[in-house]
């Protein structure tokens, strides 16, 4: 049945192959059978599998020929065979090149709760968790971690937080830690390492002391036997995640201590372990003029206090995983300091698992964002993967959009974000048109003959299905952005649940920061964000030319415009429009692409199995009727402010 659990991995019939291999190990004996099961090359081939010395290799990294695999480590070879049987399928060539990863880290986090839960979770329940208190494991469980696992080992991700940053102090308990060592045994023959993420108060919470004061002696104490034992059951424990002093957490800052101190007191416990501290930079305060300016405010201050071992986790933008952000003006700026970007690959800003939305392009605009922090070419990507600083650890961390369904991600379209995350976790530089093309091969290509290019059919799969589709994939993030927040509008979705448009959400009494209002600035002189010199001087944290390219809305793109400005609703547009009209093409532009994105679907049912095409074609309707509400509800609701008309050949509201 085609429901979609195999993900990218559907290899078909294999062709015999011979392995040579002189050691021995768990991954190798995996890397040997994938090669057997999956062998789509001449028959009887003989493939060699050689552990050396290389120093043009590094890492996990790996060197193909046409008929060997080298690498430095086990990893590295099965990471090696991976891409080997890729290129097969896909029909891309075998180069006789070295393939280094960009980051060493390559990390899921999952934001699963013990009771089994997923916070920002759309595709069921957690496959780590369950909501019973049962910690016995399953063959059902083991089964489910092996193909979880396999499937991050074929596109190198190499390590995974199993529990949300909001953490549940519980975690740290024998009967979790024994759960956690049970998934680390199934994961470790795929060169994957598990993390936990860690509530600050645990030495309270857990241990009973009476402060969790990272510079008190007990509570130095507490942590480092806490490691020790954590490391007594799982001893390649990989690390820990923490979310301190944010969102309620507690953190450092609750006892007068700032960020350095608490992430370098359990960098110290790690340490003799190899263990590293992932400290999240996500803060905010009710209190602050303007929430984008945060956390570049507080890490600033304390560049190089940090422990080797202590990388700085930060969002992609300032503000929290939007439709689209410019990049957080940490990157680059922090020079003493080890930063990692985090993406959320679950779309909670972005239509859930309802919306196909392909979020590639915006990771590859945040990566390839120039800083201009060490000159030009100083982009994301090479502020954090070593190029520019030396860091000790490189990496980078993607929110996880995995769960029980079937399919592991609820929107089949939704698997090809995880497949995305690795791939560019591995190569930053790849364009998101290959990643596109590549998934879609490995996931769609159906042809009955069986053989990758060997008829009419794959000529006409190209044309028919692989070109409209990927088309569609490409442009699905700026559609969304089209009919959610165009033109730098952020943050105006529903309460709570991040779904729907809620612009006008704003009760008495609550955090205005947590409203829409707050973002939009909507008033009967414009909308938008003043975030100029002028206004809460957001401009000022990023470096010369961009500084004063934002400032100006003459030069500030227009993509970010009302993220930077408040303008009046007759603004002149690039395009001549005022900015009310423009507004209103945008939104219609954004419906109209989702309904395109219907017709493309609907064009390739022959090609597609019926129920990988009927659940796609039935989310796509969901996301159109979705797309026209936000059109509808922000056109009308920005419009008691701008008291102008909706342009008369544009779609009423219905
Ligand atoms: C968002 C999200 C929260 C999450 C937080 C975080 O605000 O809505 O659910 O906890 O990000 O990243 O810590």
């Amino acid at each position: 049945a085609q429901d979609g659990h195999e993900l990218w991995l559907r290899s078909s019939k294999a062709q015999p192959v011979n392995v040579v291999c002189s050691e021995k190990s768990p991954t190798l004996s995996i890397a040997i059978q994938e090669l057997k099961d999956g062998w789509q090359g001449k028959p009887g081939t003989t493939i060699t599998l050689t552990i050396t010395k290389d120093k043009a290799i590094q890492y996990d990294g790996y060197k193909l020929s046409e008929n060997a695999v080298q690498a430095n480590n086990n990893k590295g070879i099965l990471y090696g065979v991976y891409d080997f049987l890729r290129r097969q399928q896909t029909g891309e060539s075998i180069t006789n090149e070295v393939n280094n990863p960009s980051y060493e880290v390559r990390i899921l986090n999952h934001w699963d709760n013990p009771d089994g839960s997923i916070e920002r979770g759309y595709a069921g329940h957690s496959i780590f968790w369950r909501n019973d208190d049962a910690f016995a494991v399953t063959a059902q469980d083991k089964k489910l971690w092996q193909e979880y696992a396999r499937a991050n080992a074929s596109i190198g991700i190499n390590g995974t937080v199993l529990n949300n940053v909001n953490a549940s102090p519980q975690i740290l308990n024998p009967d979790y830690l024994n759960r956690v060592k049970a998934i680390a045994d199934i994961l470790r023959p795929y060169g994957m390492k598990v993390y936990l993420s860690v509530k600050f108060s645990s030495p309270v919470l857990l241990g009973k002391l009476k402060t969790s004061d990272p510079l008190d002696p007990e509570v130095i104490g507490w942590w480092k036997a806490k490691i020790k034992e954590i490391y007594s059951i799982v001893p390649d424990f990989g690390g820990l995640l923490v979310k301190a002093s944010s969102e309620g957490q507690p953190g450092p800052q609750d006892f007068g201590r700032t960020h350095a101190d608490g992430a370098n007191m359990l960098a110290d416990a790690l340490k003799p372990y190899g263990g590293i501290v992932m400290w999240r930079a996500f803060v905010y305060s009710a209190n602050d003029k303007d929430r984008a300016k945060q956390a570049y405010n507080e890490f600033m201050p304390l560049d190089g206090q940090f422990r080797d071992n202590v990388i700085i986790q930060v969002k992609n933008g300032p503000i929290d995983f939007q439709p689209r952000e410019p990049f957080s003006a940490l990157f680059g700026a922090m020079k003493k300091t080890s930063l990692m970007p985090e993406f959320q690959i679950t779309q909670e800003y972005l239509g859930h698992s309802i919306h196909l939305v392909f979020l590639s392009p915006m990771w590859e605009e945040c990566l390839q964002s120039d800083t201009y922090q060490q000159g030009d070419g100083s982009t994301v990507a090479r502020c954090t993967d070593g190029s520019i600083y030396q860091q000790k650890y490189t990496a980078i961390a993607g929110v996880a959009n995995i769960g029980l369904d079937t399919n592991w991600c609820g929107h089949h379209f939704a698997q090809a974000n995880w497949y995305t995350f690795g791939r560019l976790a591995w190569n930053v530089n790849l364009k998101s048109e290959q990643i596109a093309e590549e998934w879609l091969k490995l996931t769609f290509y159906n042809d009955p003959s069986d053989k990758l290019g060997s008829s009419d059919y794959n000529a006409s799969w190209t044309s028919d299905f692989l070109k409209p589709v990927k088309q569609m994939m490409l442009d699905s993030r700026e559609a969304a952005v089209n009919y959610m927040t165009p033109l730098g509008l952020h943050h105006i979705m529903s309460a709570n649940e991040h779904y729907g448009p809620g612009p006008w959400w704003a009760p008495e009494k609550m955090r205005a920061d947590w409203t829409p209002p707050y973002y939009h600035q909507a008033a009967g002189n414009g909308v938008g964000f003043d975030r100029t010199l002028k206004g809460s001087d957001a401009v000022e944290q990023y470096h010369q030319p961009l500084a004063s390219q934002f400032n100006d809305p003459a030069t500030c793109p227009e993509k970010f415009l009302l993220w930077f400005h408040h303008l009046p609703w007759s603004y002149q547009m690039k395009s001549g429009h005022t900015l009310w009209d423009e507004l209103c093409y945008d939104y219609d532009k954004g419906v109209q692409q989702v309904h395109s994105f219907q017709k493309t679907w609907d064009k390739v049912q022959p090609y597609v199995d019926s129920t990988r095409f009927i659940a796609v074609q039935r989310s796509l309707r969901g996301q159109s009727q979705n797309a026209v509400l936000w059109k509808d509800a922000c056109l009308l609701y920005f419009q008691q402010f701008s008291q102008m008309p909706i342009p008369y050949e544009l779609e009423r509201p219905v």
